[in-house]
């Protein structure tokens, strides 16, 4: 039995047209946490309501496919049409771009990352760039620096290479300590202010630092002295620059309320407020949100992360979170041997325990901050249980018996897809 719950959160419509079983299942599994898929053969006659996404297949049949996006655009004026491609063809691309086709996905391999491709497409057409999210705990010490890290790590598989990791906990960032990167020359904050007007797509990647699973990172400067040159109004540039390259910028912020922690919760898409289950930081949680409402930050826009928590969790802890009011609640396992193991080592803990239900919890709070996709909840169990992503991964590898999921295509593909 599956051990993934979803939540009550209800679920977008959208209509799956084609004729491929396995695909179908496939996509129908790939976007479940949230649509829900209507397979249909032909363009119905009359126009469900409240549809808000079509997937077509496309399998060389051009002018069929065509006649299809004519009627849906016709039906049912600005839903966004993408289009499975089982097969590429150029001219079909820009035919079909030319009628108002938002997307498309190569099939199998971007099947996998199909929501993170809706969502990015969404946001570059509304003019918005990359994500931002930052990790804030007013209390230090509950644990924003260790989900940092290990969420811009997922994070980065979900953009496929598209994250970056900033430290602003000032004065001395954990970042790079967790990551194993210390004893290495760093690209730093002042380093990329020095290059901020020089910065063109291939300069940002080639300059910042990267790990070695792929993830960018920019840190604090080593030299205390450097961080005079930083206040909000830079934070704020150095943010806006890097969400023009980077599909995700995750920052470990400092337990403060300074002028440049409050510039990183005003360029934030998502403020993550990382709490551990005691008293005290949860009244440390609700001065901070009293304060986003005095600020006027959008109410979407914060999550609570409930760090350490134990199924003993005492009710009267379980009611404040209620009393916050915060609709995205997700929790974290405590987890002493996987997570205080890794970080001493300086591993990854989807390296260094990939089954353990914190990175399972950890890969879903990442999707769920990527893609909006509703917080779908890891059951803890003695036993083993397969994330989300691991039970979409065999779902797939299942489905297509065998034929590689390649990422390579990604990057070249994007350049295809004009919306
Ligand atoms: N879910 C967890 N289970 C068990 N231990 C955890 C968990 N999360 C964090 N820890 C441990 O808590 C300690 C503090 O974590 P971390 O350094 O990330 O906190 P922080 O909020 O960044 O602290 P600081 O205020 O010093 O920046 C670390 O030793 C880490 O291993
Ligand atoms: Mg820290």
């Amino acid at each position: 039995m599956s051990s993934i719950q979803a939540t009550s959160m209800a679920l977008k419509q959208a209509i799956y047209l084609g004729v491929d079983d396995d695909l179908r299942e496939a996509v129908r599994v790939a976007v479940m946490s949230k649509y829900e898929l209507e397979p249909m053969k032909e363009v119905p006659h009359i126009w469900p309501d409240e549809i808000s996404l079509v997937l077509m297949e496309f399998d060389g049949n051009a002018d069929a496919v065509l006649e299809q996006v004519n009627q849906i655009l016709t039906l049912a004026k600005g839903v966004p049409v993408y289009i499975l491609l089982k097969q590429k063809d150029a001219d079909f691309i820009i035919e079909a771009n030319h009628q108002g086709v938002q997307g498309f996905i190569e099939c199998p391999n971007e099947v996998f990352s199909i929501l993170s491709i809706l969502h990015m497409q969404d946001r570059r057409r509304q003019g918005k760039n990359g994500n931002v999210s930052s990790l804030f705990s007013l209390k230090g010490g509950v644990g924003c620096t260790a989900l940092a890290t290990n969420l811009a790590s997922h994070l980065n598989d979900i953009t496929e290479g598209r994250t970056v990791l900033v430290d602003l906990n000032m004065p001395l960032g954990d970042t790079s300590l967790y990551l194993n990167m210390e004893g290495q020359r760093l690209y730093s904050l002042t380093d990329f202010i020095y290059n901020l007007n020089r910065f063109d797509e291939n300069l940002i990647y080639k300059s910042l630092s990267r790990h070695e699973s792929g993830l960018y990172v920019l840190s604090l400067p080593n030299e205390v002295g450097e961080l005079d040159s930083l206040n909000g109004e830079i934070i704020k540039t150095i943010i806006q620059s890097l969400r023009r390259y980077y599909d995700h910028v995750v920052i470990d912020c400092a337990s403060d309320l300074s002028d440049m922690t409050l510039s990183c919760l005003d360029e934030s898409d998502n403020i993550v407020l990382v709490a551990e289950p005691s008293l005290s930081s949860f009244r440390a949680v609700n001065t901070v949100l009293q304060l986003t409402q005095k600020l006027g930050y959008m109410k979407e826009s914060i999550k609570l992360v409930v760090n350490r928590s134990t199924s003993q969790d005492d009710e009267t802890l379980e009611e404040v979170v209620d009393a916050f009011k915060v609709d995205a609640v997700a929790r974290v396992a405590n987890d002493y041997f996987g997570l205080n193991e890794s970080l001493k080592e300086g591993r990854l803990l989807k390296e260094y325990k990939p089954e353990s239900v914190v990175n399972q919890q950890l890969f879903n709070i990442a999707n769920m901050l990527h893609n909006g996709s509703m917080s779908v909840e890891v059951a803890e169990a003695n036993k083993p249980v397969k994330s989300a992503k691991g039970l979409l991964k065999s779902f797939l590898q299942k489905m297509f018996q065998g034929r590689v999921f390649s990422t390579a295509s990604r990057v070249e593909s994007k350049k295809v897809v004009v919306s």
